[in-house]
């Protein structure tokens, strides 16, 4: 087998899923322990409160390296800063082909106050998870399908590639983007974020005005 790396995001984009830590371990035994896992969990705050959901802080396999970003919850962007973590002697293999430029000292401040603010957190976490579920809901009132998602955003299976490239140009058209998925390999489906309450409504309404 030639493969060195294997990326898994959890919860994953566009998908918005997760994959528990016992299908996880499933996956694992069929990987050769020279092969590098890349776990990307730049969605991790969403999903920390699901008790099916793991979090890798708590297992650590030493050819693993987990990857979390500032981008997402903490609405940090902007700002480029993240972290990892993994096995020391992988972090010391990383350690010698790294560019030595390092994340500014600005965005290490930002990062390091991020995580000191936990009202922050906790107000984004619920505020996304009610939008969610507003979203969701309404959705499914308007007849689309919805897949379950521990994220900030939820994907939608449509009838047809057609289908999802119509919604998502009428939607454009009107003020509202939203992720068609072709891209991702997935024609029929697109991906809704979740924004502002005004946000989440003016979709809901520009939804309604389409159909
Ligand atoms: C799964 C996943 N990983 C990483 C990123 C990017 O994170 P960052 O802003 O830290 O580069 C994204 C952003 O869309 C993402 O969806």
């Amino acid at each position: 087998m030639r493969t060195k790396i294997i990326y898994l995001a959890n919860p994953n984009n566009p998908t918005g899923t997760i994959f528990s830590k016992s299908e996880f371990d499933t996956f694992y035994q069929h990987v050769p322990s020279h092969v590098l896992i890349i776990l990307d969990e730049a969605y991790f705050e969403y999903a920390k409160d699901n008790p099916v959901y793991p979090d890798s802080m708590s297992y650590r396999y030493d050819n693993v390296i987990t990857l979390r970003t500032f981008s997402k919850s903490y609405g940090l962007a902007g700002v480029r800063i993240g972290y990892g973590f993994a096995h020391e002697d992988l972090i010391a293999s990383l350690m010698k082909i790294k560019l030595p430029f390092e994340p500014s000292t600005l965005a290490n401040a930002a990062g390091i106050g991020a995580i000191d603010d936990e009202a922050f957190l906790t107000r984004t976490l619920e505020h996304n998870r009610r939008g969610l579920q507003r979203v969701v809901t309404e959705l499914g009132v308007r007849g689309f399908k919805t897949v379950p998602s521990e994220a900030n955003f939820v994907m939608l299976p449509l009838e047809s590639a057609d289908d999802a490239q119509r919604l998502t140009q009428a939607l454009v058209e009107r003020g509202v983007i939203i992720r068609s998925l072709a891209n991702f390999g997935l024609p029929s489906c697109v991906r809704v974020s979740i924004g502002t309450e005004d946000e989440n409504e003016f979709f809901l309404k520009t939804l309604s005005e389409i159909f």
